[in-house]
């Protein structure tokens, strides 16, 4: 097709917005767009964005401010924003930056093509009754084995920190047969790995299901060998998923449980609603079904009036879990948020105990890695790698593993040996059946 049209689209923080981008490309394409990685090229710029630190969301402004010159060259070009400074900001972004075309929020990705017409208004901020992904076309699925599949969206916890209960909404499911039908058609496309996402994805409520029964339901599915979730929180870890993790063996040994803190103060402060001691009681149990489980985590610090105690906390939890993998964060404070009027610690402070955090999580995350050398584990190829003869995959542990494979296929699931671990992967060699 000649007069395809050409989107750009660019996705900022976390896997909910890549799945989001999927969908919204997968809508465009109904209205002739087709993707290109060369924003010059394009006809249309969606920026999907993220609003849950000040960095993420002023990011959108600087590239806003790049594409000025393109926009100038190019007057029919269309730009717009999605995600969740669009909800958070709505009508100001095209007031701060009046190149901008169109502002959608999350829960309004079924209208862009009718906001593209001209047929809707160009900013759609609503929590609409309807559902977008009953109106957003069929997956298409995708060309990736390892796919991601949002089930639930938005959150009820608010924690004194975070953004999301106002910009995602209150937490909301998807019926159990449109995620199952969504779940065979990625699988009828060549997709092996499913990861549910929701921003409290085992808050999942629909139908009389919760997370656990979902889960074994799509481990039903045939052609379906690997199942995740992410991101929990540690007061839905309930029985029946827990004891998911110990007999379901499509149920991959990898547990994104955010905590945090380690200090019960801040917890408090924070309205987190669970303890130190009561996580480390969730992670035992868990570690008890299923003992390789690899454990990862958020952190934040900094938070206000956390004192040196308190962090000491969160090293002595860290280390008492002994994490696969962490995120850390600066406190960032978000207009809106009750811990927002709260004073903040100097950033000085705050500055040097992300840098020991990261430090000890680097740590942990080489040992966990180191950990894998000699044993045999199962992969899933992505990619060709880079060298030839080479696959790239991710192990059942979420190791990004080189593998030594000329006759390496796109989605085959092989066992391997892990030979060596670097920096950020390991490398191994295929073991022939
Ligand atoms: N400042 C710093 N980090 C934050 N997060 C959420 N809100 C903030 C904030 N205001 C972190 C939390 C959360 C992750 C997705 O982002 O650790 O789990
Ligand atoms: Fe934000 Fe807390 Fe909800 Fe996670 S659980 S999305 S950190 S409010």
């Amino acid at each position: 097709m000649t007069d395809a049209k050409k989107l750009f689209i660019k996705t900022y923080g976390c896997q909910m917005n890549v799945y989001d981008s999927e969908r919204m490309v997968e809508a465009l394409a109904g209205e002739g767009y087709v993707t290109t990685d060369v924003v010059e090229e394009a006809d249309m710029v969606l920026l999907n964005t993220c609003h849950i630190r000040e960095k993420a969301s002023e990011k959108l402004y600087s590239d806003l401010g790049r594409l000025r010159p393109l926009k100038t060259a190019k007057p029919g070009l269309k730009i717009g924003v999605a995600g969740c400074v669009a909800q958070a900001e709505g009508a100001e972004i095209q007031r701060r930056m009046p190149l901008v075309d169109l502002v959608v929020g999350p829960q309004s990705y079924h209208r862009l093509p009718a906001m593209l017409r001209g047929d809707a208004p160009a900013v759609e901020t609503d929590f609409p009754a309807e559902d977008k992904f009953d109106l957003l076309p069929e997956r298409r699925g995708t060309a990736r084995p390892a796919a991601f599949l949002t089930v639930q969206e938005g959150c009820d916890k608010f924690c004194a920190f975070c953004v999301v209960p106002y910009t995602r909404g209150s937490e909301v499911s998807r019926p159990v047969d449109r995620i199952l039908t969504e779940a065979r058609l990625l699988v009828a496309k060549g997709v092996r790995e499913i990861t549910l996402l929701g921003q409290n994805v085992n808050a999942y409520h629909a139908d009389g299901w919760g997370l656990a029964r979902l889960l074994r339901a799509l481990a039903q599915v045939e052609g379906l060998e690997r199942l995740r979730y992410t991101t929990s929180h540690p007061n839905d870890m309930e029985d029946d998923l827990i004891a998911a993790h110990g007999d379901e063996p499509k149920l991959m040994p990898y547990l994104h449980l955010p905590v945090q803190s380690g200090s019960d103060r801040i917890l408090k402060a924070m309205n987190r609603k669970h303890t130190a001691e009561a996580y480390l009681r969730i992670v035992d149990r868990i570690r008890t079904v299923r003992p390789d489980i690899l454990l990862s985590s958020d952190f934040i610090v900094g938070f206000p009036g956390e004192t040196d105690a308190d962090f000491e906390a969160t090293l002595a939890l860290i280390r008492a879990v002994g994490y696969g993998m962490a995120y850390t964060f600066k406190y960032s404070a978000r207009p809106g948020t009750p811990a927002a009027e709260k004073p903040e610690i100097p950033p000085e402070i705050a500055d040097s105990r992300l840098h020991m955090l990261q430090g000890l999580i680097t740590t942990q995350q080489r040992a966990a890695q180191d950990a894998m050398v000699g044993r045999e584990v199962s992969v899933l190829y992505e990619k060709p790698g880079r060298m030839p003869g080479q696959m790239m995959g991710k192990s059942d542990h979420l190791h990004a593993v080189h593998v030594g494979d000329s006759a390496g296929r796109v989605g085959e699931i092989v066992r391997v040996r892990i030979s060596a671990s670097s920096s950020n992967s390991l490398a191994g060699v295929r073991i022939s059946e």
